[in-house]
Parts: C-alpha cells; structure tokens; sequence
C-alpha cells in the first residue's frame, strides 16, 4: 500500500516534471530524459516523496515543468548545505528547512532584506541608565511579560523597518498603559517616505518613530491592516492608538549599554547584517556566524531579551517572517561577542 502510495506522488511527479525522471513499467525502473533506463534509489524515492510533501505543505506553485526542476535542484542545495552544517558538532545554532528552502541566497537577500544599508544616523536622546540599576537579571524576556504581540509577517517587500518600529512602540505602549495594541506597519510604510524611509526598498525605525511623533499617532493594526506594497497614506486620526514623545539611540556598538536599556525599559529596536546565507535557514540554538558584519546592516528586528545558553550569551530577537522561520518566528543572537551582526549599531526605542 505504502509502496503504491509512493508511486502515485512519484507518477503525479513526473507528469508535472518532464526534466525529472520517469517510471518505466515496474516501479523499479526509471528512465531519464535521454531515454536511458537507470535504477531508482529508496533515496532518490525519498527525497521526490519528501520535494512533494514541502511544496504542498509551503503552497508552492510553479508556473512550469522547467521551475518546477530549477526551484527542485535549489531545494537540494538548500537542503544539503542545512545538513552539513547541522553535522558540524561544533555549530552552536542549527539550521532547518522553512518556506524559504526554494530560493537562492541571492534572491532571498532581494526579496526579503532592504536593499541599502542602515545609516549610523542618530537624531534620538543619549540612553541614560535609571538611577539605582546596579544589578542586571541574568536573563529577561519580554514576550512571557506581555509587552509583544505575535510574530507578523512582512512578506515580499523590505519593511522590516516598519515591523522593528510597531514591535517597539507596542512594548513601550503597554509599559505604559498596561494594554497590548498591535499597531499599523502599513501605516508607517505608506505616510513616511517624507521622513526618508523608501516603503519595501528599505528605511530606519528612527525615521519612522520621527513620523509617529510629528503625525501625533499610529493606527491600529485592524483598522489599517498590512498590505505588503507601498500605497496611498490613509492613516486616519480616530483610529490612532499610540503616539510618542520622542526616542532614545543607545550609544553605537555598546552592547552593555543596551542590557541596560532592554533590562529597564523593555524592548528595543535593533538593525542587523541578515545577510549571511546561515540566517536563511536558522532553527535554533545561538546564532554565530563569523562572516557578519557589524556594519552593513540590512535588516530591521527587535530585542525583546537576552539571556545565556551553554556557554553563550544572547539576544533574543523578534524577526518578522513569520512563525514558520526560525525558532517560532525568534532568533537567539550572539551578544558579548564583538557587536555580531551589529546588533547594537543601531538600537533605538520610543518614548511613550
Ligand atoms: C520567552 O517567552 C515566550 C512566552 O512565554 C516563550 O514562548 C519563549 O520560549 C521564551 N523564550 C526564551 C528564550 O526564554
Ligand atoms: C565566510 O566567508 C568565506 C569567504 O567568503 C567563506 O569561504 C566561508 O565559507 C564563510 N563561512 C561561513 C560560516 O559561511
């Protein structure tokens, strides 16, 4: 029964696939495109079996048999670099397969990531510890405190800016008032191009919070729901939910002082070099990767804690990809180690 069941995925296979090979017969032979007859593997039968399963459970669609094969032998790589690299014993995070698994690294870094660089702009107040702060906790998490609404997803366009900016607004906004509101990305993405954020090409969360404050509020996220492009501005002042007085920059590549910010004030905006073709595919553990850089940073997220694993401290982040990347749509970011990914080149947070 089993073995029929392979065999029908493996027929429907071939007649949407001409360039992969076809049944011959008996299920035991196949034939390739030049006709000549070749032994199928229980590998080979695995993997076809294992290519259908991802694109049904991903909603893959192609448009022909050609993509079908080119995005098949890109899942394979994809797959095959994710393998070797969770052999290595010594790799402190591990990679998996996600709904990414189809690009390659190049178009991945294009549909996902912004297309400039972040600036070193800082326009926001010097962070200043509280008072009286002296000890640190060992580990903070805001989610379990509910200051952070659910992992969002911003989809084919490179506003992750805008998605780094609402997760901290929202942080703030319930320090302040008690009540979690998820806010208006859309929002942000079609009113502050004035304010130099380019929608899905890219922008800074500073420069949105510099909007949010001169535009005296955001809206919600129900009343202004994300649509991944760039359109009209149809912000509207009844349903704004939030506002800020100002924002706070945390001094460039000081990784002490922003524990301090995310232990005392909750969580905090952070840019980083996503670039790395590791950052794709990550599942778990503590994320390292030597070939970061701690300058040309590409992607928008946000703190929400930090805490230690093994013998590794870490940030842990709040990217905007879904649950269905990395470890529940989080990532745990090396901290203490040099800036990695330049997570604290950047960090800004709003004042409520
Ligand atoms: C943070 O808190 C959330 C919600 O309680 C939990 O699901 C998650 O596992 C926690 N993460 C860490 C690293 O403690
Ligand atoms: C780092 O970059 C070098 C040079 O591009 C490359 O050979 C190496 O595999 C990269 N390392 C990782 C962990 O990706």
């Amino acid at each position: 029964m089993w073995k029929y069941i392979l065999v029908s995925i493996i027929l429907t296979l071939c007649i949407t696939s001409n360039a992969l090979p076809t049944i011959k017969q008996n299920n035991e032979l196949i034939e390739d495109e030049g006709g000549k007859i070749i032994k199928y593997t229980e590998e080979l039968l695995k993997l076809w079996v294992e290519w259908e399963e991802w694109k049904h459970e991903h909603s893959k669609v192609y448009q022909d048999n050609k993509e079908n094969e080119h995005r098949y032998q890109i899942w394979l790589q994809n797959k095959n670099k994710i393998n070797t690299h969770n052999s290595d014993k010594t790799k402190s995070h591990k990679l998996g397969m996600n709904t990414f698994g189809d690009l390659t690294h190049e178009e991945f870094k294009s549909m996902y990531l912004s297309k400039s660089h972040y600036k070193l702009q800082r326009n926001g107040i010097k962070f200043l510890p509280p008072l009286g702060l002296s000890d640190l906790a060992d580990a903070v998490n805001w989610t379990s405190e509910g200051y952070v609404t659910p992992v969002k997803s911003q989809g084919q366009c490179g506003s992750c800016w805008a998605f780094s900016t609402t997760g901290a607004l929202e942080g703030q906004h319930f320090r302040s008032t008690g009540e979690l509101i998820s806010m208006s990305e859309q929002n942000l993405l079609d009113c502050s191009s004035k304010y130099g954020n380019q929608g899905c090409s890219g922008g800074l969360m500073d420069y949105a919070f510099e909007y949010i404050k001169d535009n005296g509020g955001i809206d919600s996220e129900d009343s202004y729901p994300y649509e991944g492009v760039e359109n009209e501005c149809r912000y509207r002042k009844e349903e704004s939910v939030a506002t800020l007085s100002s924002y706070v920059d945390i001094p460039s590549g000081d990784e002490y002082t922003l524990q301090l910010a995310i232990a005392s004030q909750g969580p905090v905006s952070l840019a980083i070099d996503a670039s790395q073709s590791s950052f794709q595919f990550y599942r778990s553990g503590v994320y390292v990767d030597k070939n970061c850089s701690n300058k040309e940073l590409d992607h928008g997220v946000l703190g929400v804690g930090y805490g230690v694993e093994g013998d590794l401290d870490y940030w842990l982040v709040k990217n905007s990809w879904g649950t269905i990347w990395g470890d529940q749509g989080y990532i745990k970011m090396l901290r203490n180690g040099d800036n990695q990914c330049g997570v604290a080149t950047v960090a800004s947070y709003p004042l409520v």
